[in-house]
């Protein structure tokens, strides 16, 4: 089929890679040329597993292109849109500039027909504002959100566990509208992918609602490593221990310095700003706690370092091992990570942060931090180090022993619950985890 998607960031790049790779013909459209250059030229401009290849096999066979002129939608049957809804700078509702944009932009160039699908996270009721200008031009609207993580965004994109479509069921052309869509992701649809068809209202929820149920996870477990930490219990093997039971499972229950990235974060704040102009302040009140206590957690994070260097961290060599907001990313928004980072220099540290892929991104927002691309010649000489993005190149590859080696004090703060404990005092590190005795 003849796809357009709108807005080339995170979600509308991947998507149109992964949409050519099964064998659409997409053109991608931004208002960033320098974006639309980069990807024209066949370079992915951030680091996501697999999208390289993708991008360069999707331009050499001719199904894929980019643009910054929206005209070039024309022809497509299904126009997706993908743009950013960021917070807004004044407040925590979504700023809804780029997808009326791209919806206006779009207008005119709309056949008979056409199916205009919305992926963008959107405060649920947008949908029903933007559908009758829509349905004006003779098109129709479905809402059929992304459920990608960063660092698997490929895979979740072509091969993803459900796929939800929002439409007006009593719209001209629905049911036509529903069918171009399961034509759209055919090879996930017929490998028996939940396909669950639904009211718009429903769809823009469940994105919403499935961030908010991520995010309530991760804090409750904070918020037990808070309990722990006052009674000595240890919060990583009460994870394991409630995480056995199926119906609790035992992901999303890593504690540590909590969550951040371009979607949780902005979500649940979103989404509480919502509840509220909907009369629903209370119904979704906890989101403000599990925001706070995700906060509270990066602070505790860099009071630890402090407690572990006697007090102060003043003129203390600290290494910070990570800078992106999780692994497998180099993806700074709202970063933890860097945030801890920040916070030590604030109080006094000489900071070191290391990171494989998110130097050149962190060091664009904080570039009072000093950035080492190596992880041992970061490691050399540090009083403490904090490991802050769990990493394979931290966790897995680096042993105590070789650490030990490179630095000055063998201190190290696990961020994210993800050493070895045993191994590291044995090597005599003196070792504080968030949450563990
Ligand atoms: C999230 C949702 O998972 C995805 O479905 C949605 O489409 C976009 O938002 P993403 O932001 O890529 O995806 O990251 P995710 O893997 O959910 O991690 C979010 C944050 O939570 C990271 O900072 C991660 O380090 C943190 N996290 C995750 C924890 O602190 N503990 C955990 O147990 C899991």
């Amino acid at each position: 089929m003849k796809l357009s998607v709108i807005g080339c960031g995170y979600l509308g790049a991947v998507h149109a890679a992964a949409m050519a790779s099964i064998g659409h013909e997409v053109v991608g459209i931004d208002v960033d040329d320098r974006k639309v250059a980069s990807l024209s030229s066949g370079v992915a401009p951030f680091f996501e597993p697999g999208l390289q290849e993708i991008l360069t096999a999707g331009l050499a066979s001719g199904n894929l292109r980019f643009t910054t002129d929206i005209s070039e939608a024309r022809g497509a049957e299904v126009h997706f849109i993908g743009v950013g809804t960021p917070q807004q700078k004044d407040g925590h509702a979504a700023d809804l500039t780029f997808v009326n944009a791209a919806v206006d932009g779009l207008l005119p160039h709309l056949a008979a027909g056409d199916v205009v699908a919305g992926k963008s996270t959107v405060p649920v009721g947008t949908a029903a504002a933007l559908s009758p200008r829509i349905e004006a031009a003779g098109a129709v609207l479905v809402w059929n959100p992304e459920f990608l993580r960063e660092g698997f965004a490929v895979t979740d994109t072509v091969d993803p566990d459900r796929l939800v479509v929002g439409i007006d069921a009593n719209a001209t052309g629905a049911e036509p509208a529903i069918e171009k869509i399961r034509s759209v992701y055919r090879p996930a649809v017929a490998k028996g992918t939940p396909f669950i068809v639904t009211d718009l209202a429903t769809a823009e929820l469940v994105k919403v609602a499935a961030n908010a149920f991520l995010a309530t996870k991760i804090s409750f477990i904070n918020a037990m490593a808070e309990i722990a930490e006052v009674t000595g219990a240890d919060v990583t093997q009460l994870a394991d221990a409630i995480g056995h039971d199926v119906r609790i499972g035992r992901r999303f229950l890593g504690a540590g310095i909590g969550f951040g990235g371009g979607c949780l974060p902005k979500d649940i704040r979103a989404f509480a700003a919502r509840a509220e102009e909907l009369g629903r302040r209370d119904s979704v009140g906890f989101l403000r706690e599990v925001d706070a206590i995700n906060l509270r957690r990066r602070e505790r994070a860099a009071a630890l370092v402090v407690d572990a260097l006697g007090g102060s961290v003043v003129g203390k060599r600290v290494t910070v091992l990570g800078a992106a907001f999780k692994p497998y990313s180099d993806d700074i928004r709202d970063s933890p990570a860097l945030d801890v980072a920040v916070r030590l220099r604030g109080l006094g540290a000489d900071v070191t942060v290391t990171d494989p892929q998110a130097i050149e991104n962190a060091r664009r927002q904080h570039p009072q931090l000093t950035y080492v691309q190596d992880r041992d010649d970061a490691l050399r000489n540090a009083d403490a180090v904090i490991i802050v993005t769990e990493w394979d190149e931290y966790r897995r590859h680096l042993t105590p022993e070789h650490a030990g080696s490179l630095v000055a004090g063998r201190v190290i703060i696990d961020g994210r619950n993800c050493l070895d404990a045993v191994a590291w005092r044995a090597a005599g590190w003196s070792y504080h985890g968030m949450g563990r005795p």
